[in-house]
């Protein structure tokens, strides 16, 4: 029995939807993750990060051991052979965690008949994501779950249907720093008088944001994109290799381009609005960088 879950990309509102702005996601469903379950005498993992019982697991895949134990405590399920298959890049932005988690709670779903409706699914997700850091928003889970767009705040879930004359092109940086330090790294500035007031000016942006997307206004969108990379830039979220990317895809004709997701690496975004030059910021990603490249329609 196999469960799986497609990746998600932040299109602007990473961080401060941590402290409740809001944000917007995108499913990404060129790259999925699936689970694979076979009952057996004792559970096990077999991935590429990993293959063994779950006595020798890295210290890595310990919320995977624990999602398992307290589905399988929760439903008395026996133990299982997790086979995890996986395309998403881990650690660069595209909810690798979140998907993982709901292709396993996914595949015991199937197995077992379990009736599960969305919410009990994000819990179970959440469960796991707070496992990995501290502080998860639920965007990721939210958005791995659903088909749609969604503007997401802890108080406010509403899909964002996208029917855009826009492209996004995503290059990851192969550059990792874990959610969880990033997270933590923006919090340090919690003290800070320009805190509150930056956070702020981020959530109104992605408010602007979702009311370009609903008028179908590219620009104003990109507009709005690219100031909340300054917002990013401020809060040490950027890199000399992301820069170095941002730059590649400005020059190159991007309307906006910015990181996505927890920063400090992972990958970049670049909107622009035909596609031909979605193709032609993709060329440049991999001449320049030799990168990782997939095109969105948005
Ligand atoms: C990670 O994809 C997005 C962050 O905003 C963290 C979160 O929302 O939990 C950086």
């Amino acid at each position: 029995m196999t469960g799986s879950a497609h990746a998600k990309i932040i299109l602007i509102g990473e961080h401060s939807v941590v402290y409740g702005h809001k944000a917007i996601a995108i499913p990404v469903f060129d790259l999925t993750t699936r689970c694979t379950l076979k009952e057996d005498q004792e559970n096990s993992v077999k991935s590429t990060l990993h293959t063994g019982n779950f006595t020798t697991l890295p210290e890595t895949m310990n919320p995977l051991e624990k999602l398992v134990d307290s589905l399988q405590e929760t439903y008395a399920f026996p133990p299982h052979t997790h086979t995890i298959e996986s395309n998403i890049p881990i650690g660069a932005g595209f909810g690798s965690s979140a998907a993982l988690a709901t292709a396993v709670v996914r595949a015991y779903q199937a197995k077992y008949d379990l009736k599960l409706d969305d919410g009990a699914l994000f819990k179970w997700v959440q469960y796991f994501e707070r496992l990995t850091h501290d502080n998860p928003s639920g965007i990721d889970a939210l958005t791995v779950i659903h088909d749609t767009p969604f503007v997401f705040s802890k108080e406010e879930k509403t899909a964002l249907p996208m029917h855009l004359d826009a492209y996004l092109v995503i290059a990851d940086t192969m550059e990792r720093t874990p959610t969880k330090e990033s997270v933590a790294h923006v919090a340090t500035f919690g003290g800070e008088g320009f805190f509150t007031p930056l956070l702020n000016r981020l959530g109104a942006l992605s408010e602007k944001a979702a009311l370009s997307i609903r008028k179908n206004d590219v620009p104003k969108l990109a507009d709005h994109m690219n100031r909340f990379m300054e917002g990013l830039r401020h809060l040490e979220l950027s890199t000399e290799t992301t820069d170095r990317y941002i730059e590649t895809a400005l020059e190159r004709g991007a309307l906006a381009a910015k990181l996505t997701g927890g920063g400090m690496g992972g990958c970049v975004i670049a909107l622009t609005d035909t596609p031909d030059k979605a193709k032609s910021i993709e060329k440049a990603f991999v001449n320049t960088h030799n990168a990782p490249v997939w095109i969105s329609r948005l």
